[in-house]
Formats: C-alpha cells, structure tokens, sequence
C-alpha cells in the first residue's frame, strides 16, 4: 500500500513539473547526458546546435529520431527505449 501511495506522489510530481524540467532528468536517467550537454559539446553536439540545424523543418522529429536510432547510422548505439528518444528530441527541438 505504501509503494502505491509513494508511486502516485511520484507520478503527480513528473506532472506538476512538465516536460521543460522534466528532461534534464530524462537526458540522465535515459543516458543522453554522458555524451550530450545542453549548450556544450561533448562527445556529442550540444543539443542547442541540433535544435538550430533542425529549427523550422516539418520533420524534424520524425528525421532526428531516425537518425539516432538507425542501427547503421552514425549515431552510438544506445539503451533508452523509443518512447524516451522521442521526448527528449521534442524537448531538445524547444531549445
Ligand atoms: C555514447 C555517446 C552518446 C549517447 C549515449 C547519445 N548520443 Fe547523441 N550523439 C552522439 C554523437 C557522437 C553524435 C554525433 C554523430 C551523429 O550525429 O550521429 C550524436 C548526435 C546526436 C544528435 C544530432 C543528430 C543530427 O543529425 O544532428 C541528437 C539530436 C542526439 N545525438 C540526441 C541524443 C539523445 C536524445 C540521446 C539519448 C536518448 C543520445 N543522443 C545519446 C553521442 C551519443
């Protein structure tokens, strides 16, 4: 009963915060900060740059999730599960 409780804090939480203070987290929990910074290159580009490469294209979502999942693309291979790659690149093209 207590983790239900706990759980449903938790969950009310993630909403109350939104999805713009929410994926600095993500870009954590789903392992995107070891190789992506905000407004600093890393191992990767800063996510500032891909949000101004990708700035005003109708596809931009559907073309950078492509690109980093692409088995054969340039992109590392990584663990986060689809659903946190597409949150992230709708939060990377805000900034
Ligand atoms: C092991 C290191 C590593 C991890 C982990 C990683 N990236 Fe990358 N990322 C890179 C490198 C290196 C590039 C540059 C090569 C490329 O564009 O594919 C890149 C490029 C990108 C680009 C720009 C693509 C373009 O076409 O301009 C985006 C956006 C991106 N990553 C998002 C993410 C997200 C979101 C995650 C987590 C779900 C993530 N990355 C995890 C290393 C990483």
């Amino acid at each position: 009963m207590k983790f239900v409780l706990i759980s449903a804090f938790v969950a009310a939480g993630v909403l109350a915060t939104g999805a713009a203070q929410a994926s600095p987290e993500l870009s954590k929990s789903a392992g995107c900060a070891k190789c992506h910074e905000i407004d600093k290159k890393k191992k990767g580009p800063a996510y500032k740059d891909s949000a101004a490469k990708y700035k005003g294209k109708a596809d931009a979502e559907a073309t950078i999730f492509k690109a980093i999942t692409d088995a054969n693309g340039d992109h590392p291979e990584m663990k986060a599960s689809p659903e946190d790659t597409k949150t992230m690149i709708k939060w990377i093209l805000t900034l």
